[in-house]
């Protein structure tokens, strides 16, 4: 004897070719009705279906009926209706938590061996020995320059008082919590996740020293950063408690050091330096950032804020100058999709150079 359970199990297979899962778990066949050799139910479509879709539907129904069964059956009759908008969102919403629910449990898999220790994964942190330098801006420019060359990248905003990495990403959503894990935010092709998205209204951080390290710390545990081959860390301006935090739970990060090309800035980034090299931490390189000003008609280079701090402080640090980076704002604007005020375009002087360093880093 033949039961609903039995036709929903024979058409399991059949898949809703758009979203390319089974009708059967989308619930998309309803009003099962059997009487000795005939079935009748109704098929739910996503769309207005045409006369020969709607035949195809019925071809393949019928077939599996029959295997499943291993008879003929007379009569399948079915009764087709379009979904409404109602029905759409809910099963669009159920198919959304599924996936990010496979996400996570594969995150998770992942990180089986904790984020920290994970040896698939670079670490590099950007560091400077003040603020207002433009690590911020090195960070998520060579992150969208690592990701524009095919690699998986994360960012942790551990600036946990001064975040500022979602806004200058265009950032506009806030991380999903599944299963007491946080998904990050992905970005033009970046996982971000930073203090900034916790925070209500843009309103100040009060927590003190043992606080910013857990938060720190659960940027790292907590987070299902799935497959990366990059993690950057934005550090706050200095050699303050995050950067030491930073350097003990991180043995094996690398670093970056942003300096401004005035000599007198460079001799205080050197700090940073030395931080690094005291922990063991290998200094991949330094950017030198607002080197000059070019001329927009003639292209000669003005050097408003002094010459020669990058490759005075490589020199010092025994590691190479891996760009000087011309003032300048990215030619942006909000109407544009996937909008990010401080990301310079692939094809800009600016966006070439971070991709290039994003080679040099590969390398
Ligand atoms: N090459 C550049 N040309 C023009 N403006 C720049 C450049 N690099 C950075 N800026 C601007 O300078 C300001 C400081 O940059 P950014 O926030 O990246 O520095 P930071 O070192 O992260 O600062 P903080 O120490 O406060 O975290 C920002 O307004 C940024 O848009
Ligand atoms: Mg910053």
């Amino acid at each position: 004897m033949r039961t609903k359970e039995d036709v929903l199990q024979a058409l399991k297979g059949i898949k809703e070719p758009e979203w390319n899962k089974s009708m059967v778990e989308l619930n998309l066949i309803r009003d099962i009705m059997l009487s000795d050799n005939n079935i009748s139910l109704t098929v739910v479509t996503l769309k207005d279906l045409r006369t020969e879709a709607k035949e195809n539907i019925q071809k393949e129904i019928t077939t599996c009926i029959e295997q499943h069964f291993h008879q003929s059956v007379q009569n399948v009759h079915l009764r087709f209706r379009t979904m409404t908008s109602y029905e759409r969102t809910e099963i669009e919403t159920r198919m959304e938590k599924s996936s990010s629910q496979d996400y996570s449990a594969a995150s998770l898999n992942n990180e089986a061996t904790p984020l920290l220790k994970r040896t698939d994964v670079t670490f590099i942190a950007i560091a400077s020995g003040k603020g207002g330098v433009g690590k911020s801006t090195v960070t998520v420019n060579l992150a969208v320059a690592l990701a524009r060359r095919g690699k998986k990248v994360g960012i942790i905003d551990a600036d946990i008082y001064g975040f500022s990495i979602p806004d200058m990403m265009g950032i506009e959503t806030k991380p999903k919590i599944m299963n007491n894990t946080i998904l990050p935010v992905e970005h033009q092709g970046v996982k971000v996740i930073s203090m900034g998205f916790f925070v209500e209204d843009n309103s100040p951080v009060i927590w003190r020293g043992p606080m910013l390290g857990k938060m720190l710390g659960q940027f790292f545990t907590d987070v299902a950063w799935g497959e990366i081959d990059y993690l950057l860390l934005d550090l706050p301006p200095g050699t303050g408690d995050i950067a030491l935090d930073v350097h003990q739970m991180l043995p094996e990060c690398k670093e970056i050091i942003v300096t401004t090309p005035h000599p007198t800035a460079s001799y205080v980034a050197a700090r940073a330096g030395s931080m690094a090299k005291q922990t063991n931490h290998e200094i991949m390189g330094i950017i030198e950032n607002m080197s000059y000003l070019a001329c927009h008609t003639c292209g000669t280079k003005d050097y408003v804020f002094g010459r020669g701090g990058g490759t005075a402080l490589a020199d010092q640090l025994q590691t190479k100058l891996l760009a000087q980076i011309p003032l300048g704002a990215p030619d942006n604007h909000p109407s544009e999709p996937d909008y990010s005020p401080s990301i310079y375009k692939a094809d800009s002087t600016v966006g070439k150079l971070y991709l290039d360093i994003a080679d040099q880093i590969i390398q």
